[in-house]
């Protein structure tokens, strides 16, 4: 596990009670509702529903039919409603609802009311282009305005839409259109990060070729039309549909629960990405609900996501969350580093952030920038903390605690998944102690445990499988277009019972700390990357033979990307050929799967059924004495792989 070492989590013995203060203030500080919880899960569940507006009351709230659930039953209700409408029907009406800012220093607010407007307009415009309930839109878009728009006219019409990272490659997004059967694309003409244009547009339009796609709506965000010239037949430009739509309300369709929300790809340990489904009702319930408990929302909050919206964090806790609950949330378009290495402090002291919600990685790097960049800044207005993405060591989070919260906001370490669709095991700021490096206990009626590989429960202090032991409003629904694989990753290993794929240990006070994925999916700066994925992009290259990809412990990323790669005949390794390889894995899936480093291995470790041993590749390049070799099919491979290492490295 990385960066956290094992021993070093056990001895961590640092408690944080919430403050009286915070405590005073806090939706919820009482214990009492964990049991309340725990005792009728299905009653909790069907309280925190009462938040949302439904146009028709749900008949009955759950049913289970592993791996199937159902939730809200027979209810009905919209999600674009819910998070824009309703607001604007009360006291929110000219509240701000998003606050951007993009990259190069331009910001806009929208308010309740404006977002409305916004919306409906994008959803007219939509439907004029032939868009309908069910249908699924694929969004390549850069942090504007127009994303979370355009997500929400999708549901406002009911058609899913597929939001595709703006870091993913061509290859990629062509992949994920084809999958989901795409016939619309959103896009931008580019982007900005890091003061340089991302040729978004030059992306699209190499991924659409072949694919369903019949229109790209284009977004105008850098004015880059001389490198992405339109094409006339297919692409439309989003300001021309906008100023043409009709400006009357657009009437919101009504969803059944369990209509499908959104498709978000995820990786998984075969080469093919996972379309994860969301249903309407289960999902919007369950992440309004986390806004107040695990993230203690309050009316005057302003909420600060540094995610992507291309990940689910920034489906879930920009959009869905924060909107369903009425929030202002803050939006930022580029890099926590441009012009200078204050900008998120710069950001959340412009706009009076009282939550900031950001990851693990982005810490580790702001901790090597040093502190006088936070420093700069009057953060006195943040209140509450939150890390997402992957285990935090207690040094990152003790930083955190210091500079960013200035030893006043609590930290919620929320562990969760595209898959579960909001915050499984968090703490409550509120009641709960926290512990520099774990996420502390699942969420009132959210029930997790941990089993050995036989399905046991393991006693305090042993690793074994994280497991969620029942159905929950907002967990995935299935895999699109493959029922079987949803059946067989989350629920082939227990019956009846969800399995992440992460592996964790609960300590003498019932805190769990999550030690890392257990299957062949890397965390590289909180993106998580199948293995398969790069290996399988890797050997589609002329030159190579065979590839064997594994994560290595790596100081601000988390887990870094290393493969070994074995030639074909009559190929020679070289500088350039490394340069190209790296460049062929960014070219087929983007710039976060690069691989850190490419080893050239005249064989692999391999046991006697042909399996490759990453457990060995690990040990390899994390330095460390290599573990058992017995089951090997030629144990001299080991040897000769150290050596190649140590020379290439
Ligand atoms: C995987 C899910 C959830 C949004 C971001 C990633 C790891 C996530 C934590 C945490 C330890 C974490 C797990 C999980 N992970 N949060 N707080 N502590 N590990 O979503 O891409 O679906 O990845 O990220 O390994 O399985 P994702």
């Amino acid at each position: 596990m990385t960066p956290n070492d094992l021993d070093a989590l056990l001895r961590e013995t640092r408690t944080f009670a919430p403050s009286e203060e915070f405590r005073r203030q806090a939706n919820y500080s009482d214990e009492s509702i964990y049991e309340e919880a725990a005792r009728d899960p299905e009653a909790y569940w069907a309280k925190e529903a009462e938040h949302l507006t439904w146009f028709q009351k749900f008949e009955s709230v759950c049913r289970w039919d592993p791996p199937h659930a159902q939730w809200f039953i027979g209810g009905k209700l919209n999600a674009a409603y819910n998070c824009v409408d309703r607001h604007t029907l009360n006291h929110r009406k000219n509240k701000a609802a998003i606050i951007w800012e993009g990259e190069p220093g331009d910001s806009r607010v929208l308010t309740y009311d404006m977002l409305r407007r916004e919306v409906d307009k994008a959803a007219h415009a939509l439907k004029q282009l032939g868009v309908q309930k069910g249908d699924r839109v694929t969004i390549y878009l850069p942090m504007v305005p127009e994303l979370p728009i355009a997500m929400l006219a999708c549901a406002k019409i009911g058609a899913m839409h597929s939001v595709v990272f703006g870091g993913f490659s061509a290859q990629a997004l062509k992949d994920r259109i084809l999958d989901a059967g795409s016939k619309l694309l959103i896009t931008a003409d580019g982007g900005w990060r890091r003061g340089k244009v991302i040729p978004l547009k030059q992306n699209a339009d190499e991924a659409v070729e072949g694919t369903p796609i019949e229109k790209v709506v284009v977004v105008k965000r850098v004015g880059d039309a001389a490198n992405a010239p339109m094409h006339a037949e297919r692409d439309v430009w989003w300001h021309d549909l906008i100023a043409a739509a009709p400006t009357k309300p657009f009437p919101a369709e009504p969803m059944d629960s369990e209509d499908y929300l959104f498709l978000l790809y995820t990786s998984g340990t075969t080469g093919k990405p996972k379309g994860i489904a969301h249903s309407t009702g289960g999902y919007l319930v369950g992440v309004n609900t986390s806004m107040r408990t695990v993230f203690d929302l309050k009316d005057d909050d302003v909420f600060f996501c540094t995610a992507d919206i291309g990940w689910v964090t920034g489906h879930t806790y920009i959009v869905y969350g924060p909107l369903s609950a009425g929030a202002t949330v803050v939006m930022y378009e580029g890099s926590p580093d441009y012009p200078d290495r204050d900008r998120y402090w710069a950001i959340a002291e412009k706009y009076g952030a009282t939550i900031l919600y950001t990851a693990p990685t982005s810490i580790r790097m702001f901790m090597k920038w040093g502190p006088q960049y936070v420093e700069k800044h009057d953060l006195s207005t943040l209140r509450l903390l939150g890390s997402v993405g992957e285990p935090i060591n207690p040094e990152a989070w003790m930083w955190y605690h210091k500079y960013v919260g200035q030893e006043r906001c609590p930290i919620v370490d929320t562990w969760w998944q595209t898959e579960t669709g909001c915050a499984m095991i968090a703490p409550l700021p509120g009641i709960v102690t926290t512990k520099p490096g774990s996420a502390t206990k699942p969420v009132p009626g959210i029930s997790v445990d941990i089993l050995d590989d036989d399905g046991n429960p393991v006693p305090p202090g042993h690793g074994g499988n994280l497991v969620i032991t029942k159905p929950w409003p907002s967990m995935l629904r299935t895999v699109w277009g493959d029922d079987e694989r949803f059946r067989k990753t989350y629920f082939g290993k227990f019956e009846g019972i969800y399995l992440p794929g992460d592996g964790a240990y609960r300590d003498q006070d019932g805190y769990y700390w999550i030690v890392g994925r257990l299957d062949d999916v890397i965390n590289v700066s909180g993106h998580r990357i199948g293995t398969a994925e790069v290996e399988s992009a890797l050997v589609a290259h002329p030159a190579v033979a065979e590839a064997a990809v594994i994560g290595r412990a790596h100081e601000v990323k988390g887990q870094a990307i290393t493969a070994f790669v074995i030639l074909k005949e009559g190929q020679s390794a070289s500088d350039d050929l490394v340069a190209e390889l790296k460049q062929f894995v960014v070219e087929q899936i983007g710039a976060m799967a690069r691989p850190e480093e490419i080893i050239f291995a005249a064989d692999l470790p391999k046991t006697r059924s042909g399996k490759i041993m990453r457990r060995l590749l690990r040990d390899i390049a994390e330095g460390r004495v290599v573990g058992d070799t017995t089951t090997l099919a030629d144990p001299a491979v080991v040897e000769q792989l150290k050596s190649q290492y140590k020379d290439q490295e």
